[in-house]
């Protein structure tokens, strides 16, 4: 009975929509008012709740505590719930079994692709491929939506220049320019654009993230404080999650650091003032995990206090830890929020659903066919498979030894030469760890019988087997070896005895990069260095094939080995890409988007710093009572922007098509780059641009655009960059954005530290 009289209510709601509205309401507006006005206050806080997946991923869902809140009306989505069934379940108690039918979201971590895996964000970011990293994301949107997903906790567009952070895995490096540039090729990637955004069943729900500043925690530790001025804020971290809302991005991730003093997920300025009134987002806030009640240990209140203070800020949906579902009709029967408030966030969790058509279908996501066709499939996989080879940055190729001969007898050595789980990388959520191919496997499909590969371990990931422990959980174990490391070298140096040449599998396992992996230490560990030095005593050529979440400090490396690949996590068809890059099927085209340091007391080293007032003269490493450290140079050790390839670019002088610009004009940068190689190959030309004088210091250089080309063996091409006055402003101290006359710099080149300049000036 009671169901029925809810069906008609429903049906008079649907009415409404279908009628013209003459209030100037739009259909969504009036379902939503409609569907509101019989929602109770309790269940109004109950679409503010995201509990985890919990125990109804367990197939006891229709017993589990979730599945009762579910049907009380107490849960408005779901996160990280893999299997469409599974899925379909879960929504069939939210629209057959709550009072008033209202479907869930379903939400996950798919970060990097969903089964197809692609290279972890940090490793995509360096294919500065626009089109490749949206198509990344297309493919993670059609294959989660085809398994009942209908948001993604992504783009992390989170800037960092502390590569002690675990998570800068997951960002797009140190550039503000380049990451609002990924940042709107994700959102397109995940929604679709426009009027189209949604409108499929493949396209998802995206979630910038972590809202704001999160990539700047002090020391490099995961969680911990950010402090930093509005300037600093405004011209270098902002931009990303800025350009996400400008791309339409339907809902943002509050992050866990506090903001001026006050947690994001407290910050009214943040979430209200700058992120709705400034930027005018319309989609809806979520915290990030147990984001409210973590606000207590930051000491700003107990579990009600820092409930309504969310609330308050503006946050709309409560992940996990349900201070929301606990607190929030006490402190509203108390006078401490407002109806008002609990109606706004209501409100804007149902317009995500309604804008995803979860209204007209909540099943839309629950095709059980598309689920069988559209996962994981050969040509999901081979284009993951061109992305991932986009990604790698070769270091170092002395004497040529890159690309290697399909011939001879290659020793392949290393903790992660033998490995499945760790070639994805951290945050493949949804992966089957038993399908990607482990190295070897990968290269024996590019040499198969021509060349003969020959495989010792060499070291276990690192002396210590409580931190190898920690470096390779969620299954993403390397299976340690209990010989000692003089004998995992011996066997490694008799494999090598046997090769013509050897390629070490070297660095980091999956898990010691990613959430709350940070490390102190950022080199190679002590059993693989060892074992590296005992290879490069036999005189053969080593090539490294570096597995990387975060730059590492290798200046030995860079100094002895003699070629230096840098792979990152390359997805689920890593172990093939690296094949295909190392024996020159593909010329590695991957440029960087985070300095390498030198060493580690470097951090924080960007390109894009401040000049200082003491800087140090051109070509100096040390003088006495200017900015530099004692005992090394300020160099680092790569370049942002640097990556070498087969081929050979060299580039002409810049020409201006002037030298002066106004208020409202536009000058062109042309060079011309030229390939002096015998084989074709992509180049990422990058302009960067300084203001050599502002009311406020300006940095050494910025990043304001690049285009990858293609150029075959012997070719030249004119590359051109319009320059308008527009692509100068900054925020100045009243943080107003603004240009200002005088000098500018342009660089253009392959990488942030070698290239053309030429000066134009702003009248
Ligand atoms: C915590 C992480 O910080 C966030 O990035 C992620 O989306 C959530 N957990 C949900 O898994």
């Amino acid at each position: 009975m009671k169901t029925k009289c809810v069906s008609v209510l429903l049906a008079c709601a649907m009415t409404l929509v279908n009628a013209q509205t003459n209030n100037g309401e739009t259909k969504m507006d009036a379902y939503i008012s409609a569907l509101m006005g019989r929602m109770t206050i309790e269940e109004k806080i109950g679409q503010l709740n995201l509990p985890g997946a919990g125990d109804i991923t367990t197939g006891q869902a229709k017993s589990s505590d979730i599945a009762e809140k579910i049907k009380t009306g107490q849960v408005g989505g779901l996160f990280n719930i893999k299997g469409v069934e599974k899925i379909r379940d879960v929504q069939s108690l939210a629209v057959e079994e709550s009072r008033l039918k209202i479907p869930l979201l379903f939400g996950m971590d798919v970060i990097h692709g969903y089964e197809t895996v692609f290279p972890i964000p940090l490793g995509l970011s360096c294919s500065w491929d626009m089109a490749a990293i949206e198509l990344s994301a297309r493919i993670a949107a059609i294959e989660a939506s085809a398994d009942g997903i209908s948001w993604t906790f992504s783009p992390m567009v989170d800037i960092s220049r502390d590569p002690r952070w675990g998570r800068v895995s997951e960002g797009n490096g140190e550039d503000p320019f380049l990451g609002a540039e990924i940042a709107k090729a994700m959102v397109r990637g995940y929604q679709g654009t426009g009027d189209k955004a949604f409108s499929s069943n493949s396209n998802i729900m995206a979630c910038v993230k972590h809202y704001a500043l999160y990539g700047a925690g002090e020391a490099g530790r995961d969680y911990n404080t950010v402090d930093m001025s509005r300037q600093r804020m405004f011209n270098e971290y902002m931009l990303p999650y800025k350009a996400a809302v400008e791309a339409g991005v339907g809902s943002v991730m509050a992050a866990f650091n506090e903001v001026d003093g006050v947690p994001a997920t407290a910050n009214k300025w943040l979430m209200t003032d700058l992120l709705r009134h400034q930027w005018g987002f319309k989609g809806f806030v979520v915290t990030d995990y147990t984001g409210i009640n973590e606000m207590v240990d930051h000491g700003i209140g107990d579990l009600q206090t820092v409930s309504a203070r969310a609330l308050n800020a503006g946050i709309d949906m409560d992940m996990v830890g349900e201070g929301f579902l606990s607190t929030l009709k006490k402190s509203l029967d108390e006078g401490k929020i407002t109806q008002d408030e609990i109606n706004l966030a209501c409100r804007r969790i149902l317009e995500a659903k309604y804008k995803l058509g979860l209204f007209s279908n909540p099943y839309k996501y629950c095709d059980l066919d598309r689920a069988k066709k559209e996962i994981y499939t050969p040509e999901h996989r081979a284009i993951a498979r061109k992305i991932a080879s986009e990604s790698f940055v070769l270091l170092k190729n002395e004497g040529n030894v890159l690309p290697l001969q399909k011939t001879g007898t290659i020793a392949v050595v290393g903790p992660l030469a033998n490995t499945r789980s760790n070639m994805p990388g951290t945050w493949s959520v949804a992966v089957d760890l038993s399908k990607p191919q482990t190295l070897i496997e990968g290269l024996e499909t590019i040499v198969k019988n021509k060349a003969k590969i020959i495989y010792a371990k060499g070291s276990n990931l690192t002396a210590d087997a409580v931190l190898e422990q920690r470096a390779t959980m969620f299954d993403r174990e390397l299976g340690r070896d209990n010989r000692s490391d003089e004998e995992l070298i011996k066997e490694a140096l008799e494999a090598a005895e046997n090769a013509d040449i050897i390629v070490a599998a070297l660095g980091e396992s999956s898990e010691f990069s990613g959430e709350s992996s940070s490390r102190s230490d950022i080199s190679i560990p002590d059993v693989q260095q060892k074992l590296l030095k005992e290879l490069l005593k036999t005189g053969k050529p080593v090539v490294l094939v570096l597995f990387t979440g975060r730059p590492l400090s290798i200046s030995w490396e860079n100094e002895n080995v003699h070629a230096i690949l840098n792979v990152w996590f390359g997805g689920s068809e890593a172990p093939a890409a690296i094949g295909d890059v190392l024996f020159g099927d593909v010329n590695p085209s991957g440029k960087l988007t985070t300095t390498f340091p030198q060493n580690v007391g470097q951090i924080p080293i960007f390109y894009n710093h401040k000049n200082t007032g003491r800087p140090l003269a051109d070509g100096k490493w040390f003088e006495k009572f200017r900015s530099n450290y004692i005992d090394v140079s300020n160099e680092p050790l790569y370049p942002f922007g640097y990556g070498l390839s087969y081929a050979k670019f060299e580039y002409s002088d810049i020409k201006l098509s002037a030298n002066t610009i106004d208020a409202n004009g536009e000058l062109t940068a042309s060079v011309t780059i030229s390939n002096e190689a015998g084989v074709d190959g992509a180049e990422v030309v990058q302009l960067y641009i300084r203001d050599l004088v502002g009311s406020v210091t300006r940095p050494v250089k910025e990043l304001k655009g690049f285009e990858k080309i293609f150029l075959k063996a012997g070719e030249s091409k004119m590359v051109s960059f319009k320059i308008t006055p527009e692509m100068l402003k900054f925020y100045n101290y009243d943080l107003q954005y603004v240009f200002e006359p005088g000098d500018f710099d342009v660089f253009v080149g392959g990488n942030s530290r070698d290239a053309k300049s030429a000066r134009f000036v702003l009248k």
